[in-house]
């Protein structure tokens, strides 16, 4: 039987944690986590995303603060604001939504975030921490952290002899999820478009997570019988069967074929999705606690 994993609920048990602790942090030393969540331009999907943090961190008792930028905002007007928020006591938490619209520069601006109020992982200290195998000092990359919750759950703390495969090797995705595999022991295999024969690399996984953004590109055929699939992708494609015009979600995994090889799967939506803001919660709480001392 395949255990097809439900990341609405494991994500509401990360947000009852994260409600608990913001109270205690709050009742011990009067202080209340602050997320500032950045975006630029009108990229409707990205303002989704962004909606649905502020919205989280209401939920969860943090001061929330949306900065929304016009698309042709100038990279010292991004900058400025960023430095503002570091300089900022109540902010915690600063999260610049990516992709920036061209010719921003996205780079420099997640390097100018302070490290500690860094609870997207991106700036190099926290990305070198966890490569360092330092995973208390820093803070985790969100969708990799919530792919580990699920990955723990099923194969306990520690995987030595397993082999982990890890397709895409973006800074925000590939690279950190490979570390969190490595660091619990797992034998890693970071492929990505350049692989040769990716389908054979992917059928000696025990656990396959796919990041690549390709809808439903991972078939059955390519996935070892029990395996744990995590499905990172989220692509809209249309959806002629719901009505003209009409679009859907899915995965860079062909769920309906590949649920019947594996042994536990996660679906789109409803997977790692509802992670990465529960995880996005957990780390400025994490951030909030460690300025409180
Ligand atoms: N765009 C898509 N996912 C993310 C994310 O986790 N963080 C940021 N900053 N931008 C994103």
């Amino acid at each position: 039987m395949t255990t097809v994993i439900d990341g609405k609920q494991v994500a509401a048990s990360v947000i009852e944690a994260v409600k608990s602790a913001t109270q205690a942090l709050e009742a011990d030393a009067g202080v209340r986590p602050g997320l500032a969540v950045v975006i630029v331009g009108n990229d409707p999907a990205s303002h989704a995303y962004v909606s649905s943090k502020s919205k989280m961190a209401k939920e969860c008792g943090f001061q929330s603060v949306q900065h929304t930028l016009p698309e042709d905002t100038s990279q010292d007007d991004l900058a400025a604001l960023v430095a503002k928020l570091n300089a900022d006591a109540s902010i915690h938490g600063i999260l610049v939504q990516l992709p920036l619209p061209k010719p921003l520069n996205s780079e420099p601006i997640i390097q100018s975030i302070l490290p500690e109020k860094d609870v997207d992982g991106l700036h190099v200290v926290n990305a070198g921490k966890l490569a360092t195998g330092d995973l208390e000092g820093g803070l985790v990359s969100c969708t990799p952290a919530g792919a580990m919750v699920f990955v723990r759950q099923t194969h306990g703390e520690d995987l030595s002899g397993l082999n982990a495969v890890v397709i895409g090797r973006s800074n925000l995705f590939g690279k950190p999820m490979a570390a969190l595999l490595l660091a619990a022991n797992a034998t890693v295999t970071t492929a990505h478009s350049r692989t040769k024969d990716l389908p054979a690399v992917c059928r000696n996984a025990d656990i396959l997570v796919a990041a690549v953004g390709r809808p439903e590109m991972v078939k059955a055929d390519w996935v070892k019988a029990g395996a744990t699939v995590i499905d990172v992708g989220i692509n809209r494609v249309s959806a002629p069967e719901k009505g003209e015009g009409k679009s859907k979600l899915v995965g860079d995994v062909a769920f309906g074929e590949v649920e019947k090889v594996a042994g536990v799967i996660t679906p789109v939506p409803g997977g790692v999705g509802p992670m990465t803001i529960a995880m996005l919660m957990a780390n400025t709480v994490i951030a909030a606690y460690r300025k409180a001392g």
